[in-house]
């Protein structure tokens, strides 16, 4: 049978995705690269990105500032030549964008306007009022439409990656619209596939964000790098999930306890509402803890005032806050604060690759949030995260098209077996005798457990008690049946492949979070609560086996600035 061949084949749509498949089709112009997305791209998560993306534009600031400030909030475990290599190409990114037409904020002379965001030593995050990741995938989307060796496939669901002696041979996808299962040929793949929030009940991800190319990469054998770094931003609508984000900090918000204190001065006060992330989730989660917080009908939370702030500014550069929290609580910021409590936002762990998004499978790249190169170590600061995207996107693109130069033609033969194998398990969902067991029952069930057991605070003993549920939820996934058996957009069927590669990657954040006795960025367990350089500063990784995940440790790569104690 013939299948579709490509030169590249990407997966995922979001900014990392398509600045690869630009910086691909760039590159080699005489390649083919193939997007491969199970939404269509202005769908992916990028499009709710709020308060914008770092990068040294200014005269007051520096490369290294840039550098340190990222080091030291990631803890120390960042590699850091991946961190200054970063740093120097994240405004080369920017300006590029501001090239095909990305509307950033301006300052009153035309400049491009930068804010202030948490563990940034100065202004440094650019921004299109809080609708960032909105524009700025906009503007991808349209500079990927002028490039004729781009070819979508909108709406294909990847569910296994398909290797042959350790090189990549492409991917199995089935095309949710027809139901039509597929393999799809390429010399280099590239995984783009965001983060895996929705592992968690209470998220500002997307329901689309279920760790796919986390769980597929780990599956062939790639490590799974420092999967127990969770973040949870600060300020979440409590309910929803929703993200308020740190902009309305980063423009002078404060956060109040129910005394009307503004509480952070004793926990980060030499940066207040613009400390790092995971020290504000921890002083906001130990008011909660010590009766300091709000009751409300989805529990405890705090407040962020941005009253004084003003309606014109407001309007002005945090117009999306304000219409999220009219529309979702019927509460306008411009007179009233809002409630907000800490919510999983990102994962600093991810696939293992190099600064070129190279994984330990000759031709498969990662790039974005699910990758881990690593530049976040413990704890990422906002507003890295898109820059991450557009610099590391665009360096496995190119590279990814260099590499696939080199590379042999995958041949259909070799793979004709192996996905048959493979339509056949995912098929086999469609024909299950009648079970007892209810998909979203289950998928609660892990999302719960994992809220429970490795939130902002851990303990050994609440990690021991999640892994043993996800034992229980792999035993309960077989007696799962769907109640729609039809191949047309069967999102049934999608969320339960999906829920299988949420079982892999929960137990992997899981199984390394028990692994790290110590304290250390997003990471804290109530039994190990000092940071242990001596042991583990060190990235951590998980690697797939049959027994069950295998936790080994890589030294961290500190080029210019030693571990010290980290205080803001
Ligand atoms: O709060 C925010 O706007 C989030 C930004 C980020 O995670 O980088």
């Amino acid at each position: 049978m013939e299948y579709p061949v490509h030169d590249i084949l990407i997966i995922g749509g979001g900014a990392a995705g398509l600045r690869a498949a630009i910086a691909a089709a760039e590159a080699r112009p005489d390649i083919s690269v193939a997007l491969v997305s199970k939404v269509y791209p202005m769908r992916s998560h990028t499009v709710s990105a709020e308060g914008g993306t770092a990068g040294v534009l200014r005269s007051d600031d520096t490369f290294d500032s840039h550098a340190y400030d990222t080091v030291k909030g990631s803890d120390f475990l960042t590699d850091q030549d991946a961190v200054e290599l970063f740093v120097r190409a994240a405004p080369e990114e920017i300006l590029q964008l501001e090239h095909w037409g990305c509307p950033w904020s301006r300052d009153p002379d035309g400049g491009i306007a930068v804010r202030a965001f948490g563990g940034m030593s100065v202004k440094r995050t650019v921004y299109a009022a809080d609708k960032t990741g909105f524009h700025l995938l906009h503007t991808l989307f349209q500079t990927s439409l002028r490039y004729s060796n781009i070819r979508r496939y909108d709406e294909w669901f990847v569910t296994a990656l398909l290797v042959d002696d350790g090189r990549i041979l492409g991917v199995t996808a089935l095309d949710v619209r027809s139901g039509q299962f597929l393999p799809l040929l390429a010399r280099a793949v590239i995984l783009a596939t965001g983060g895996c929030g929705r592992v968690f009940a209470f998220t500002t991800n997307g329901m689309i964000k279920t760790g796919d190319g986390m769980a597929l990469a780990y599956r062939i054998g790639a490590a799974l790098k420092d999967m127990e770094f969770i973040q949870y931003h600060p300020t979440g609508l409590p309910g929803t999930g929703i993200l308020i984000t740190e902009a309305s900090r980063g423009e002078g918000g404060y956060l109040l306890n129910a005394q009307e204190e503004r509480f952070l001065q004793r926990y980060v006060p030499s940066r207040m509402e613009l400390g790092p992330r995971d020290l504000l989730s921890r002083a906001i989660i130990t008011e909660m803890e010590e009766g300091r917080a709000f009751q409300g009908p989805y529990g405890a939370y705090v407040q962020l005032d941005l009253r004084h702030l003003g309606e014109r500014l407001i309007n002005e550069r945090l117009p999306f806050v304000r219409e999220l929290t009219q529309e979702y609580l019927g509460i306008d910021p411009v007179r009233e604060p809002i409630p907000v409590r800490p919510v999983v936002h990102y994962s600093m762990g991810g696939v293992d690759t190099d600064t070129e998004g190279k994984t330990s499978i000759t031709g498969l790249y990662a790039a974005g949030e699910v990758a881990c190169v690593s530049i976040n170590g413990a704890n990422r600061l906002g507003s890295n995260s898109l820059s991450e995207c557009l610099v590391f996107g665009a360096r496995a693109g190119r590279a990814a098209a260099h590499g696939a130069a080199d590379a042999p033609a995958p041949r259909a033969e070799v793979i004709a077996g192996r996905a048959a194998d493979e339509e056949r398990r995912v098929a086999a969902w469609l024909t299950r005798a009648e079970g007892t067991e209810r998909l979203a029952a289950l998928r609660d069930d892990l999302r719960h457990g994992m809220e429970r057991g490795v939130g902002v605070f851990r303990t050994g003993e609440g990690l021991r008690e999640v892994l043993g549920k996800i034992h229980d939820l792999r035993g309960r996934l077989a007696r799962v049946t769907l109640d729609d058996r039809s191949r047309i957009f069967n999102t049934e069927w999608t969320a339960a492949l999906e829920l299988e590669f949420m079982i892999d990657v929960a137990e992997a954040i899981a199984i390394a979070a028990l692994a790290r006795e110590e304290s250390r960025g997003s990471h804290t367990r109530r039994d190990f609560p000092q940071r242990d350089d001596v042991r583990f500063l060190k990235h951590s990784l998980a690697f797939w086996s049959r027994e069950g995940p295998r936790v080994g440790y890589r030294d961290v790569a500190i080029t210019r600035w030693p571990p010290e104690e980290r205080k803001y």
